[in-house]
């Protein structure tokens, strides 16, 4: 799939494990794109919402669904999704959408609308000249590119990630949103076969981006 010299890293794992902070510094570190598909998922929510679609309205939503039209800016080495020409609102990270998001990324419809664009990444990657692609979310080893060249499942404790999202001064239900992201029937939260798992728990930030590195770096000495 990928060229010698343009790396894919996928970084799956729950909410708050991490995957947001250590993916966008690799991606610095690097040279990738750096691919956040929860905020995709955040953004089709919000703007669901804001239609005031609902997730168990299935012909309504499958309307809006086909209404959509994805394109990317970036925003610095980020990949940032416009639906119809608009960026996401501030709002996304909000509790309104942490409470319904899961509830919508659990519809195959709609996982299957943004699958093609997820996978597109790879392409704005290379005409940006990045020299590969970072993308955190859930599926990303295991469906959106399963031969990634290097596959990551973050975790850490259920205690550790509600002090973060604290911190961060977010309202979020981790538990339930990773109960329904594991137990949901299409492309679920899982760990990919063969990736590296890393539990944050106790690691700093730099510690878990050094383990990263450490896999990563063979990949790119003497090119
Ligand atoms: O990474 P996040 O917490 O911002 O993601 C928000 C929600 O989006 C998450 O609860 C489940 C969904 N999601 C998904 O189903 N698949 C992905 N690849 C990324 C996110």
């Amino acid at each position: 799939m990928a060229t010698p010299s343009f790396i894919i890293v996928a970084i799956d794992g729950g909410a708050a494990s991490g995957k947001s902070s250590s993916s966008k510094i690799l991606a610095e570190r690097f040279n990738l794109l750096h691919v956040d598909t929860g905020s995709f998922y955040r953004h089709i929510t919000y703007e669901l919402l804001r239609r005031g679609v609902a997730h168990t309205d299935l012909p309504s939503l499958l309307q809006a669904l086909a209404e959509l039209k994805f394109t990317t800016r970036l925003n610095g080495r980020s990949a940032q999704m416009l639906i119809s020409g608009q960026p996401a609102a501030s709002d996304i990270r909000g509790h309104n959408v942490n409470d319904h998001v899961s509830h919508y990324a659990a519809i195959p419809e709609v996982r299957h609308t943004l699958l093609s664009y997820q996978r597109g990444q790879m392409a704005v990657a290379q005409q940006h000249g990045f020299r590969g692609l970072v993308m955190e979310g859930r599926d990303i080893g295991s469906v959106i590119f399963p031969q990634a060249d290097f596959r990551f499942f973050m975790n850490a404790d259920p205690a550790e990630r509600a002090k973060r999202r604290a911190k961060e001064g977010q309202q979020d239900s981790i538990a339930e949103r990773d109960r329904l992201d594991s137990s949901r029937k299409a492309s679920p939260l899982t760990s990919p076969a063969g990736a590296i798992e890393i539990d944050s728990t106790h690691l700093t930030l730099g510690q878990v981006v050094e383990k990263m590195a450490a896999s990563i770096a063979p990949k790119f000495a003497g090119s």
